[in-house]
Parts: C-alpha cells; sequence; structure tokens
C-alpha cells in the first residue's frame, strides 16, 4: 500500500510513537476504536460474596444472666435456667450444677461459697465435712434443713481446685443468686464466710462482720463464720455458738 507520507514525515511520526512507548506493530492501518459500534457490555462477573466474619457482638454475661433470671418465675425454672447458662467457664470443669437444698418455705436461707468435691460429685450443696458440722450447728439451735432451712451457695459450679471464687464469676452469676432469695422469701439470710459477704453485702472482713445484723437483698442478715473455717479453727467455735444464739433470738422474737 502506498503511503500517503512523504518519508521524513513518516519517519518523524514513527519515531514520536517510539518515544510514546509504542514497540511493536500489529496492523498495517490504524484502528480508530471511538468510532466502532459499542460492543454489548460484557455482563459483568458477580463479585463473588464477600463473606464476612460476622463480628462477634460484645456479649455481657451479666446482663444475659440478669435477663435469664428476671424470666423465671419458679425455683424449677430457675435451676433450668442457670443449667442452660453457658457462659460461667466454672461449668466446664463442673461436674454437677449445684443448685440448693433443703425446704424452700423456710424461714432461714443459708448462702455459702461454692461446692467443694464432694457437692461437685452429688449436686447438692453442703455435705461434706464442712456440710456435716453445718447440720450440726443448726440442731444445736433446733433448726435442720429437712425442716427449717433452705441452703444455696453464691456459686453453683465447684472452681478448680477449690479455688476462691473470682470476682467477675460472682458478678457474673449473681443474678440468679439475687432472684433465688427473691423466690424463696426467706424472713433471714445467714452469710457463711467471706465470699457471701462479698457477693450480697459487697463487705469482707468476716471476723469484724460476724455476728451483727446487717441489711442484704432487703432482708436482715447475719454473717457467720464458714464452717470450714470452723474445721481449721476450732477456738473459733466459741463466737459461732453466740452467733448462732443471735439467729436463734432473731427467730424467737419475729
Ligand atoms: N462450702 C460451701 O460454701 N458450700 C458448699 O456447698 C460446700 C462447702
Amino acid at each position: 500500500m502506498e503511503s500517503a507520507l512523504d518519508y521524513h514525515t513518516a519517519r518523524t511520526l514513527l519515531e514520536w510513537q517510539v518515544e510514546l512507548g509504542v514497540s511493536e506493530t500489529i496492523g498495517d492501518s490504524p484502528v480508530d476504536r471511538y468510532s466502532l459500534p459499542d460492543k454489548a457490555t460484557k455482563p459483568k462477573k458477580a463479585k463473588a460474596e464477600q463473606i464476612v466474619p460476622a463480628k462477634p457482638r460484645d456479649v455481657d454475661p451479666v446482663d444475659i444472666a440478669r435477663r435469664a433470671a428476671k424470666a423465671v418465675t419458679s425455683l424449677e425454672h430457675l435451676q433450668a435456667a442457670m443449667a442452660a447458662f453457658e457462659l460461667c467457664e466454672l461449668k466446664k470443669g463442673a461436674r454437677n450444677l449445684v443448685f440448693a437444698d433443703g425446704n424452700p418455705e423456710a424461714r432461714v436461707m443459708i448462702i455459702g461459697e461454692a461446692p467443694g468435691r464432694d457437692e461437685d460429685r452429688e449436686g447438692r450443696p453442703f455435705v461434706g465435712r464442712a456440710g456435716q458440722l453445718l447440720d450440726r450447728m443448726l440442731e444445736a439451735i433446733d433448726l435442720s434443713r429437712e425442716s427449717s432451712v433452705y441452703v444455696t451457695n453464691v456459686l453453683p459450679w465447684r472452681p478448680p481446685q477449690n479455688r476462691d471464687p473470682r470476682p467477675d464469676e460472682i458478678g457474673m452469676l449473681k443474678p440468679f443468686l439475687e432472684r433465688h432469695v427473691e423466690l424463696v422469701k426467706p424472713e433471714v439470710l445467714v452469710l457463711m464466710g467471706n465470699i457471701s459477704c462479698q457477693a450480697v453485702l459487697a463487705k469482707r472482713g468476716i471476723t469484724r462482720l460476724r455476728g451483727k445484723w446487717d441489711t442484704a437483698l432487703n432482708l436482715p442478715a447475719i454473717p457467720m463464720f464458714h464452717p470450714a473455717y470452723l474445721l481449721r479453727q476450732p477456738q473459733a467455735k466459741r463466737q459461732a455458738w453466740a452467733d448462732l444464739l443471735e439467729l436463734k433470738a432473731k427467730l424467737m422474737g419475729s
């Protein structure tokens, strides 16, 4: 094909194209792509659906426990709601939920700390050595869990190696304890040991607190030495006896 350009013009244009980056020729004549008819627009490839992992919503175990506890209207439901609560790590290491024992119509409700090995195995609170001592203490003032006392713990699951319950565990399970007390409606609470005082009085220092009536969960509450402490420190039984008499006097007087 004869070129309409003279040699020098053609060479100048070629050099200009090389300068622009042209490195190879793909046709003898240029293609004006602007004048070509529009090609059917290719359907865009569907973008692979982006799988964005759901952002774990902030779970507030205390709030969930509070809602679950609020929803129950009987002790059976409360026990079931606690058994269904999956946000406390202690549950994973425990054999049983230790809910309560005794008479739910009782005037006295005892709140202990947490199940130990024996309680975990049996699924009942205060069945080990401390529990046997507790029964003897109650008997001494004519009380018994068969008829006149209801017993539970701050935590329904045994902490590993019987370590002290942590504040976050106490806080998480407290709504269940509060509901427990509301459903039983005892006249008085007995708070066994520091953990129990910490949970419902927000106070520690059992040696100072014991034997003095306080108010917990809108009820008269008396802190006492924990029977497990009395097993280790038998000399403290004298004070425990005084506290039992104080409890008896309260029940006789009211
Ligand atoms: N100590 C507690 O506080 N509760 C139990 O159930 C057993 C031991």
